[in-house]
């Protein structure tokens, strides 16, 4: 049965129009809904109601407290996106691709980033103030119990374990090594999948209190709080408490100026032992300033959400060779398209 005003293929047929329109009249009336109902279809339950089957719509938004009209035209715009169909039935459910982003059985799930882009929004809605006066979100000054952490760190720790593995595998630890220090490591994914690959192999994660306390339940969930522990602090002034066969520094750097990402290599470099390797994950700008589509999007994001910027590899590698380790080399993943792992040793 389907509900509301909006006729069979309506919304294929708006695709369609949108396509007719100059380019950016189109993407810009497309990008909005399709965002917004995907974010509301997380939020509200709707995609984790049919993770656990077909649902004819006035059912699951009666189930859910929710309006049926409203309902039925946020799944009609998912569906345009093809993470859900609509069966002869009527019923809609989750696609093979929703079952394996969307479902939270699936060992993919992202369905908490999904929710956490939510907060992206009103992020967003402030980009014109961003472009005229430079005013930017502070993303990491938040108070430590409020629930923005939860959602924040819970959604990057999806993300990172589509790619732990595989980063894991690069990072060229020496044989014996014991140690490793996760300068701003927050849910720990990183950490934890270099403990796997290395028996004996113990970590120390470095993180703001409202992070360290989602990954510290993220770690002893995963039934590795014995090989990874947490110094909660910042960490340009906590003390990192001993010394390490190697350091990572992920995804933190492009929230930085060039003169704090120096202070804190050398910081880290103070703390380990000569040869060990320090490992910058993170998203790098190409010489000369160009972009590609993915890095655009996100440099422009990174300076919403911090006033910083990206920076090339030639400028990172240099800021490490002035911070005390030698020649640094560049790998690319598979699975992280656009970014790089700069891996240098402390001399
Ligand atoms: C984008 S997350 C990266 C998490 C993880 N390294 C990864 O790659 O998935 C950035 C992390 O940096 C932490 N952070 C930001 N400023 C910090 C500071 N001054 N001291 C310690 N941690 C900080 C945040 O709390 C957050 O956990």
């Amino acid at each position: 049965m389907r509900i509301g005003a909006i006729p069979d293929g309506a919304v294929e047929r708006l695709g369609l129009m949108l396509g007719q329109l100059p380019t950016p009249i189109g993407e810009a009336m497309y990008a909005m809904p399709v965002a917004r109902s995907l974010q509301v279809a997380q939020r509200t339950g709707i995609l984790g109601a049919l993770a656990e089957g077909p649902r004819e719509p006035a059912e699951l938004a009666e189930h859910l407290g929710l309006q049926p009209v409203g309902t039925i035209r946020v799944l009609d715009v998912i569906a345009s996106m093809k993470h859900v169909a609509q069966r002869p039935d009527g019923r809609y459910e989750l696609t093979r691709s929703g079952r394996k982003w969307l479902d939270p059985r699936s060992d993919t799930y992202l369905g908490d980033f999904l929710a956490d882009t939510a907060y992206y929004w009103d992020w967003y809605a402030g980009l014109e103030d961003l472009v005229r006066e430079g005013k930017h979100v502070e993303l990491h000054e938040k108070g430590p119990e409020d629930p923005y952490w939860r959602s924040y760190i819970r959604g990057q720790y999806q993300l990172a374990r589509l790619s732990s593995a595989e980063v894991a595998k690069a990072i060229p630890l020496a044989k014996g090594a014991h140690s490793v220090l996760d300068v701003a490591g927050a849910h720990g994914e990183f950490s934890m999948a270099l403990c796997r690959r290395h028996e004996g192999l113990r970590a120390t994660i470095v993180d703001l209190p409202g992070s360290a306390g989602v990954g510290e339940q993220i770690v002893a969930e995963a039934g590795m709080s014995d090989r990874v522990r947490y110094l909660v602090g910042d960490m340009f002034e906590i003390d990192y408490d001993g010394h390490y066969d190697g350091a990572l520094c992920f995804n933190i750097i492009h929230h930085l100026s060039p003169e704090q990402i120096r202070a804190l290599f050398a910081r880290i470099r103070a703390v380990l032992r000569p040869g060990a390797p320090l490992c910058v994950l993170d998203l790098y700008d190409r010489p000369g300033g160009q972009r590609a589509n993915l890095a655009s999007v996100l440099g422009l994001f990174f300076h919403l959400t911090s006033g910083a910027d990206t920076y090339t590899v030639e400028d990172v590698s240099r800021w490490m060779g002035e911070s005390g380790y030698g020649k640094a080399e560049a790998k690319s993943f598979r699975r992280l398209p656009d970014l790089r792992l700069l891996i240098a040793k402390a001399v």
